[in-house]
């Protein structure tokens, strides 16, 4: 079976974590790189639309109609077969990439044997893809209980000020703390202005840096007019400078 490569991104709310992870998606795919599952492990998910694609189900809101008792398991099926069936439900195809949303993390129920059979299935599927890269929330909740627990490359996002690695910092503690294997973790500043350095920040953190992205005026008009990632003009210096990242870290 081909190897698959599982990039995470990860960090400091609202700094640019869901736009790095769409913009590396832009990337691989304009690479030629197949097949990319995108999996959005934020419970305010948002990855879908920075790439223009809406998936009409989530993981989340199957595992609550598949495991408590609001669609029957038909006769013949087994849990398990259904669940997998009704998880296909939630990819959603779009040009390039499948998305894959997680949604909201369960509700006050015991969900040890949905999560297992949940984690089982979507290491499975991702076995299936040459990438997977994931948008994460703050507590990685998705990554230590729904997903895979391997990753390759972690991308902890920051803006650039000190609080921002100390952020870093906790996320990288947490991420040994829930056992996850991540070979390599680097530190993205993002939105970084035009000439201020980075590096001074860095004493505040022990993950190594991988780059910056700068401040990118593209980024806010894109925004502002609702377009996705694809949208963005080839020479946006955000691009240009996550494909360094991808130069520098993914192997290509
Ligand atoms: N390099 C950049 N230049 C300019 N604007 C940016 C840049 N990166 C992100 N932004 C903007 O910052 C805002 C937050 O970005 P984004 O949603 O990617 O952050 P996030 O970390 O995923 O947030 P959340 O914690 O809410 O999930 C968005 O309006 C986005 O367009
Ligand atoms: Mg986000």
């Amino acid at each position: 079976m081909a190897t698959t490569k599982t990039v995470a991104v990860a960090g400091k709310g609202g700094t640019g974590k869901s736009t790095l992870a769409a913009l590396l998606i832009r990337e691989l795919v304009g690479m030629g790189q197949a097949p990319i599952l995108a999996v959005d492990a934020d419970p305010n998910a948002n990855l879908g639309e920075l790439l223009g694609t809406r998936a009409a189900v989530t993981v989340g809101g199957l595992r609550e109609a598949a495991f408590m008792g609001v669609r029957e398991i038909p006769t013949g099926w087994d849990k398990q077969s259904w669940i997998e069936y009704k998880m296909h439900e939630a990819i959603e195809e779009a040009a390039g990439y499948d998305l894959l949303v997680m949604g909201r993390p369960e509700g006050p129920g015991c969900y040890c044997y949905a999560n297992n059979l949940l984690r089982e299935y979507i290491k499975t599927l991702a076995s299936e893809y040459a990438w997977v890269v994931m948008d994460n929330e703050g507590g990685l909740e998705h990554l230590s209980r729904h997903t895979t627990r391997d990753v390759d490359v972690m991308f902890i996002v920051t803006d650039p000020s000190v609080r921002g690695m100390r952020t870093v910092e906790r996320i990288s503690e947490l991420v040994d703390e829930m056992g996850l294997v991540v070979a390599e973790r680097y530190v993205v500043v993002s939105r970084v202005p035009q000439g201020v350095a980075v590096d001074g920040l860095m004493e505040h953190t022990t993950v190594p840096l991988g780059g910056v992205v700068p401040q990118d005026d593209a980024l806010f008009s894109n925004d502002l007019s609702g377009k996705d990632v694809f949208a963005l003009p080839e020479d946006a210096i955000s691009l240009g400078a996550v494909r360094g990242l991808i130069e520098r870290y993914l192997e290509i």
